[in-house]
């Protein structure tokens, strides 16, 4: 893993949109994987900023989303649909016929969860996947004790992320119990794990997963057998990390060829 800390959010992000900016350059028919929720945020406003002021070209572009709420509106202002196409793919020139979201209204969800896993592979897998984590360490919506080795599934979420969720859904209680989430085994096949992570609520979830032992109980620790992990965070969130002075220090003397 390479753990890159930066001052604050708005520095992670641009140098986050920085990466996926490069990746979209040198390959423009590159395959784009999605997170949702508050982390990716500010990546998402710079990429479009990207857009409109350096005309980075999304238009050949494939994008495929990591998890969607099952049972619900696609049009619900709580759906990762929503949450996409007002933050992003609404305001870039992506080909809505190359943009993937799990439709958590499938009528066969074993079903529609293979034919998610055709359609990546078919796709040539996924170039880049950006990652948020939760505090109690999921990437994607596989939470603790999820297999270390699963595929595109339905899965039922915590008391906790159900919690950290409420925001848009008017109160815990209204915040759906399942999801249909890439695997662990599905991200850890995606070339590059971007995984972002802001603010001290995250610093715990961080400290495991780059520095505890790889565990289903903090799944975005099996990230640490994943050959090409970038992890930007902020200042707070590298908070717990033992080892931070030795990852700045690596930063900081990267070869310049190496540099982004
Ligand atoms: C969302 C997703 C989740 C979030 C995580 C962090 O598509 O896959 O793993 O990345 O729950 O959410 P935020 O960024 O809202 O703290």
């Amino acid at each position: 893993m390479e753990i890159i800390i930066q001052p604050d959010v708005e520095a992670a992000s641009r140098l986050a949109a920085r990466f996926v900016a490069r990746l979209i350059r040198d390959k423009s028919r590159a395959v784009l994987g999605f997170a949702t929720g508050q982390t990716p945020l500010p990546l998402y406003e710079e990429l479009c900023r990207m857009h409109r002021e350096e005309k980075l070209d999304f238009d050949r572009i494939t994008s495929f989303n990591l998890d969607e709420y099952v049972g619900l509106d696609p049009a619900h202002p709580g759906s990762y649909r929503t949450y996409m196409w007002t933050h992003l793919f609404g305001r870039i020139n992506i080909d809505p016929g190359r943009v993937h979201i799990p439709d958590g209204l499938a009528p066969d969800i074993p079903l529609y969860c293979e034919k998610y896993e055709d359609e990546i592979r078919a796709a040539g897998g996924i170039d880049l996947q950006v990652l948020g984590i939760g505090t109690d360490g999921h990437i994607g919506f596989n939470e603790p004790s999820s297999s270390l080795v699963s595929r595109t599934r339905i899965k039922t979420l915590t008391v906790e992320t159900r919690r950290d969720n409420a925001r848009l859904f008017g109160g815990e209680k209204k915040v759906p119990h399942h999801v249909i989430t890439m695997g662990l085994g599905t991200i850890m096949e995606c070339r590059t794990c971007l995984l972002l992570a802001f603010g001290a609520r995250k610093a715990e979830a961080v400290a495991q997963t780059v520095e505890g032992p790889v565990s289903a109980m903090v799944p975005a620790s099996i990230l640490q057998l994943h050959g090409r992990t970038i992890v930007i965070i902020d200042e707070e969130a590298s908070s717990r990390l033992r080892r931070s002075e030795y990852y700045r220090y690596v930063y900081e003397h990267k070869p310049d060829w190496q540099k982004v």
